[in-house]
């Protein structure tokens, strides 16, 4: 599918919530450079996540923690400038919002001045709570993130599925409550069992916008990189390949060299 003219209707935080009553699956991908976010745009998106899984895919870093706020901005700025259709969330990096409610504020309102994205996203639950509150209080929009909440890798210790003991199910559905009661407009949950994400969707009336969390919630997001097969050593369960982008690039490559060096590349037509 193509976005035509026709069906051109800017996407928005009460569209998506829209979406969830009217029971239409919402669709969200990452993207972090203007090439790729276009075309992600035009592909008919609903919502493209600046996620700060910039900092594993684009920078090749281990986690997620080292991405500062400059270079978000840096990312979102980029595919805000390419966007025509989707409603863009940038992630507040680590380091950016936990320390107070004050800091968190200030982020935000860079992330929004500087980059021109429309809302932000934060991981966590109570423990931010307040910080969440004050972003919003400067009407900003905020998407909440539970379950594997990469920022806190050094803390679970690994990036297997969170939640599957009943007091971590128990806190993350009061976590989910108290964001939707903030004010949050929407939440991701990431890696939990999919009988909890489902129980967490039907008990919410924001959108609940699952990765590795089952077919029961309003939506799905992946990684962009992932879902064309660029990342090719990252095979999770939860993840469906599109394409095998690595293997489609690397031939390409081969055969450039190859041209080069047999001399077969630029042909005359290829001159001036
Ligand atoms: O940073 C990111 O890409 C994310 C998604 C995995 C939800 O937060």
């Amino acid at each position: 599918m193509s976005v035509s003219k026709s069906d051109f209707k800017k996407v928005t935080t009460n569209s998506v919530q829209e979406m969830k009553r009217q029971g239409e699956k919402i669709s969200m991908l990452t993207a972090y450079d203007f090439t790729l976010a276009g075309i992600v745009d035009k592909s008919g998106i609903d919502v493209i996540l600046v996620g700060d899984s910039a900092s594993n895919v684009m920078a090749g870093h281990e986690t997620t923690l080292p991405i500062t706020l400059d270079q978000m901005i840096y990312h979102a700025s980029s595919v805000v400038r390419a966007v025509q259709r989707a409603l863009v969330v940038v992630d507040l990096p680590f380091g950016s919002y936990q320390g107070n409610s004050k800091e968190a504020l200030s982020s935000a309102i860079r992330i929004m001045k500087e980059s021109g994205g429309h809302a932000v996203k934060l991981e966590g639950g109570v423990e931010i709570i307040d910080s969440i509150k004050r972003i919003l209080t400067a009407g900003i929009p905020v998407m909440g993130h539970l379950g594997l909440t990469p920022q806190s890798i050094y803390k679970f210790g690994t990036y297997t599925v969170r939640a599957k003991k009943e007091a971590e199910a128990e806190k993350l559905i009061e976590d989910a409550k108290e964001l939707e009661k903030a004010g949050c407009f929407a939440l991701v949950l990431e890696k939990i069992p999919a009988e909890l994400a489902q129980k967490v969707a039907e008990n919410l009336s924001i959108p609940v916008i699952g990765i590795g969390a089952g077919a029961g919630v309003d939506g799905q997001v992946l990684v962009l990189h992932d879902l064309l097969g660029m990342t090719h050593e990252f095979h999770p369960r939860f993840l469906r390949r599109y394409l095998d982008l690595y293997t489609l690039i690397n031939g390409a490559i081969q055969q450039y060299v190859e041209d080069v060096k047999s001399h077969d590349f630029p042909n005359e037509k290829e001159q001036y």
